[in-house]
């Protein structure tokens, strides 16, 4: 089965609405005839609807950078599912590390995330990765295992039909560090197998497995060719258009 690579940005919580607009339009010219891939960018909540705007008509895919799972009611601050679709998002970036690590994001906040993405109709991009505490006591696959398993617990093969995995050691990103060649295609062959294990084969060959953690222009196309990865999740190297698209045209010539 051909997986359609998909490179995503996200922009954390950086560029304001008129910034992110900007970027996005640059972007979309720049990714007018990219056609063998997906490509999406994940600005904040606050500049969604203008960079959904800005890009409609385009190639360009918007997603958001977490959800809330409830579908309304007295939760300050948060913002639902259906909002982000109402916004024009397509995509919902769900347990990124940074939200595990500084918002208390837990296995089970995250399945109840991708639940509201899923039955919204937001495609989920789950983030899992282990720290360098972790890989150094040779605990990658533990971790790895517990959060893909407790994260997709009791969902079915029409639920997780979108769904993007995103392999993001911690301890590579915003460092420079990226994992090697061998680390990438160790884990990303694991968890291939892993979604064999706890689905079937069906869902572990259509679902994509996208790498993250210090993705740039020079190092896009070893990762990229590696056998199980289905692109990229890219953080500071994705808010300049101009370095982005480096990535996104990793194969060209
Ligand atoms: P960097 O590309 O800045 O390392 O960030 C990766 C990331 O966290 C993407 O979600």
């Amino acid at each position: 089965m051909s997986r359609t690579p998909l490179i995503a940005g996200n922009w954390k919580m950086y560029k304001t609405g008129p910034q992110a607009v900007e970027t996005a339009k640059e972007l979309a010219a720049l990714c007018s005839d990219v056609q063998d891939k997906e490509v999406m960018i994940a600005p904040t909540y606050l500049s969604l609807p203008l960079v959904s705007q800005a890009v409609k008509g385009s190639r360009l895919y918007v997603g958001a950078q977490n959800l809330y799972f409830e579908k309304e009611g007295a939760y300050t601050g948060e913002v639902s599912a259906d909002m982000i679709k109402a916004a024009g998002a397509e995509y919902a970036i769900i347990g990124h590390s940074e939200r595990r690590q500084f918002f208390s994001e837990t296995d089970e906040s995250v399945s109840k995330k991708i639940n509201a993405a899923v039955q919204t109709g937001l495609k989920p991009v789950m983030c899992i990765g282990e720290t360098l505490e972790e890989r150094e006591a040779k605990k990658t696959f533990l971790v790895l295992d517990k959060q893909v398993s407790d994260g997709l617990k009791g969902f079915g093969l029409d639920d997780l039909k979108d769904l993007v995995l995103a392999y993001e050691p911690v301890w590579a990103i915003g460092t420079g560090k990226t994992a090697s060649v061998e680390q990438v295609e160790e884990v990303h062959q694991y968890l291939r197998s892993l979604l064999e294990k706890l689905f079937e084969s069906k869902l572990a060959n259509q679902t994509r497995i996208l790498y993250g953690g210090s993705v740039k222009p020079e190092n896009a196309k070893d990762l990229m060719g590696i056998a199980d990865v289905d692109g990229a999740l890219v953080g500071g190297a994705s808010l300049d258009a101009g370095s982005f698209i480096n990535i996104i045209n990793y194969n060209a010539v």
